[in-house]
């Protein structure tokens, strides 16, 4: 009989190895449950009537969908539950949300549902979240972190039951739900890279916003694309998914070249802390590497608040930097 490795079971394999705590496996165990609830809600959403929108808009002027409302009360109960959160910082809440300020072990940051905009069409969006330690030792403990102190990252794909974590100096791992609705570790999955063979790259930019980018980036992108398959699904965690696998750009460039002026984004749309530096980080544990409008690196960003926003381009090295090139200029 072939029994599948658990998601906990291969966790608690690593830490054994790292020879660190279990706490963060109660961290995880809380994240893996909570993004079950988020599928289970997803897959019966329609059955419900909580598919559509919540009739609020969040702090960042955003239409909220029920489903927003309904993956974040999920994520911060399950959380909070855990007892092992200082505090979170959340898509859908305007402060960050304290959990456990004095036993809690970590900082999370999280979009509990990325690309609302596929929910009516039940096609797939992401929980995407990333952690970040208490400074044990240190005075300072701020819980606006780089992205380059993350400890790990990760992004369930739902409804579509994947899930790719990726741990600070070990690498990017997938998990597959399997009938019993457990994440398992299929045999055939190692350590995720990115390929370095530019045969399967791929791009994936929302081709309506072209004319929006900046000089630099329409002429890179003018030379390059017919070298590349064009691919975009409107969910970064989706997008970002296919991506890994199959190496390229992903890109959401800063908007500066709007006809209507008060519609430009200098700094970009997508956020800093659950949606960059996420991909950012996972890029980085599966070789390849992210950066902002400035062609700094995406984890070198000091956070100066939750929500700040940024402009992406993650994939594979080559393409990223030349683009870092052009970007600078
Ligand atoms: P969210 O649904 O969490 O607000 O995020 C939507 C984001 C991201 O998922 C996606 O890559 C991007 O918005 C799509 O934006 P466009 O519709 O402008 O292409
Ligand atoms: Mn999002
Ligand atoms: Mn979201």
């Amino acid at each position: 009989m072939k029994l599948e490795q658990s998601f906990m079971d291969f966790m608690l394999q690593h830490q054994e190895r790292h020879h660190r705590s279990y706490n963060f496996l109660v961290l995880l165990e809380a994240i893996q449950t909570a993004a079950k609830y988020i599928q289970y809600f997803y897959q019966t959403g329609s059955m419900k009537n909580v598919m559509g929108e919540a009739g609020v808009t969040n702090i960042q002027g955003e239409n909220v969908m029920k489903m927003d409302d309904i993956a974040d009360s999920i994520v911060l109960h399950y959380l909070k539950r855990s007892n092992q959160v200082i505090c979170a910082i959340t898509e859908e809440e305007a402060d960050p949300v304290i959990l456990n300020e004095e036993g809690g072990r970590y900082f999370i940051y999280y979009d509990p549902l990325d690309g609302s905009s596929n929910i009516k069409h039940n096609l797939p969006v992401g929980f995407m979240f990333a952690v970040a330690k208490r400074n044990l030792e240190g005075p300072e403990d701020n819980h606006l972190r780089r992205g380059s102190e993350l400890r790990a990252a990760g992004i369930f794909l739902i409804p579509n039951g994947v899930f790719t974590l990726a741990l600070a100096d070990s690498g990017v791992f997938r998990f597959h739900l399997d009938e019993t609705m457990t994440y398992v570790k299929p045999d055939s999955s190692d350590n995720l890279i990115m390929p370095e063979n530019p045969k399967s790259w791929e791009l994936s930019f929302n081709a309506s916003n072209r004319k929006t980018f900046s000089a630099a980036v329409q002429d890179w992108l003018e030379e390059n694309e017919q070298k590349y398959s064009f691919r975009y699904m409107g969910s970064l965690a989706g997008d970002f998914h296919r991506l890994l696998s199959n190496g390229g750009m992903f890109l959401y460039p800063a908007i500066v070249n709007h006809s209507k002026p008060e519609k430009n984004r200098p700094k970009g749309k997508l956020r800093l802390l659950y949606e960059a530096d996420v991909a950012a980080f996972i890029a980085r544990e599966a070789g390849g590497i992210a950066i902002d409008e400035e062609g700094r690196d995406i984890l070198d960003i000091e956070p100066e608040s939750p929500h700040q926003r940024t402009a992406l381009y993650v994939g594979s090295k080559p393409l990223v930097e030349e683009m870092r090139k052009r970007l600078r200029g």
